[in-house]
């Protein structure tokens, strides 16, 4: 009734809904999607397939992964007028800022017959969706550049494809590394659901209204921008480069600020709402890291080297093991881009494109059970009723 309900600033044991896509073990550092472990995920399977499972529940047979596949590739075109969207924008603007615009944008192209309480009308959406993220993501870089957009190949796979439309440009011929491209669909899978996070509980609250899952995805990107979140990739590498060398006194600065209750400052990357223990993501992030550097002759990357001291350190002090901080996914993966030519400024789009599939895929959960629209309290702290002054 009125005035009875609990107060839990941050949801942090607070059950918003009931899932059955994602299951964490915080303190064990267990990660399943659909039951399936993380890391036997990034070593058998692949991004599309890893989005069907989260999609649709189970792994694909040859047959349904040949067809979702190519229906996938059907449609990663964007409609062309999409492009006036991108004139819009100042040329330097934060492609983070551009993608939640154009995403939200797709609202204003699916949106006539779109009837969210078809199967079949979500199913087309999720699949729209996945599709043109890569298309809508390299299209933020061109036009951060000035260099003409390229339109998806669809002879590609879906990390290739994207690494062309961001490297590729019309003036010479462009072969995609296959280090680079596996790496890249690594990132996504380990990038691709994590329950109940904020950017995924913001698109499960803004779908709750009924809202066009266009819009609701661009209220996701929003949610993934700061640094709390997927913009933490963003800052660990500007942490990085803030250190600037491997030197013993350098890294024990930074780690010394991090500790200090006045300094404002926090290790990137580290410390988890959930995980108490090792990140599993971060474990397969740092075994990628090492592969893609090591092929690349980058094994003594220096940012990675500071990266590596950076943990070690952290984990054997004492302020760090007793509120249990650990690397998160985002430790290790601005390396990875980075070493792949990703500017900085493009690795949170390239979690929120990865992402995209668990936000949908919570959106479709949702809206195919029951649900009501998303409606939390609060505690009122502010004056009691007072007279307006008439005078
Ligand atoms: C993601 O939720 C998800 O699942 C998110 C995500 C996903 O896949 O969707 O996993 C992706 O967002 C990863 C997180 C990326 N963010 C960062 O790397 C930024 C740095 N980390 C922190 O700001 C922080 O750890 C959070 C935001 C990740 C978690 O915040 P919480 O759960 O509110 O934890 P907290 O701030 O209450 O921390 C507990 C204690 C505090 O100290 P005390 O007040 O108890 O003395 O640990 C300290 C914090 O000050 N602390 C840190 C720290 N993280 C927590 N101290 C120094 N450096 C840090 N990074």
């Amino acid at each position: 009734s009125e005035g009875l309900f609990t107060y839990d600033p941050g949801f942090v044991a607070t059950a918003s809904c009931e899932s059955s896509i994602t299951y964490i073990d915080g303190a064990a550092g267990v990660l399943l999607h659909r039951g399936y472990p993380i890391g036997q995920l990034a070593e058998h399977s692949n991004y599309v397939e890893l989005c069907y499972l989260l999609l649709f529940g189970e792994l694909p047979s040859k047959a349904q992964y040949d067809d979702f596949a190519a229906t996938v590739r059907n449609h990663t075109m964007v409609h062309e007028q999409l492009v006036n969207f991108f004139k819009g924008f100042r040329r330097d603007a934060h492609p983070m800022a551009i993608l939640c615009g154009v995403v939200g944008g797709l609202a204003a192209f699916y949106h006539d017959n779109l009837d969210i309480t078809k199967e079949e009308e979500r199913r087309v959406s999720a699949i729209r969706l996945i599709a043109k993220m890569p298309t809508l993501a390299a299209m933020c870089h061109k036009y951060n550049i000035g260099q003409p957009f390229n339109y998806p190949r669809n002879d590609l796979d879906y990390a290739e494809n994207f690494l062309y439309m961001m490297f590729g440009n019309p003036c010479e011929s462009y072969e995609v590394n296959p280090v680079f491209a596996k790496a890249m669909d690594r990132i996504f899978m380990l990038h691709a659901d994590h329950e109940q996070n904020a950017s995924t509980s913001t698109v499960r609250l803004a779908g709750s209204t009924g809202a066009n899952p266009f819009a609701c995805i661009s209220a996701g990107i929003a949610a993934l921008w700061g640094p709390a979140h997927g913009g933490a990739n963003e800052a660990v590498l500007n942490m990085l480069d803030e250190i600037g060398d491997d030197s013993e006194e350098n890294i024990q600065r930074f780690i010394d600020r991090a500790k200090d209750k006045d300094d404002p400052f926090k290790l990137m990357g580290f410390g988890h709402r959930v995980y108490r223990n090792f990140d599993p993501r971060a474990k397969v992030m740092k075994e990628t890291c090492d592969e893609v550097l090591g092929e690349l002759g980058k094994a003594d990357d220096v940012q990675l080297k500071i990266a590596k001291r950076l943990e070690q350190i952290a984990l054997e002090d004492d302020y760090f093991i007793e509120r249990k901080l650990y690397p998160n996914v985002d430790f290790y993966s601005g390396i990875i881009l980075k070493a792949i030519g990703i500017p900085t400024n493009m690795f949170t789009v390239i979690f929120a494109m990865a992402r995209t599939i668990g936000w949908t895929s919570h959106w479709n959960e949702m809206i195919s059970g029951s649900y009501r629209i998303s409606r939390p309290r609060q505690l009122y702290i502010g004056h009691s009723q007072r007279d307006y002054p008439t005078k």
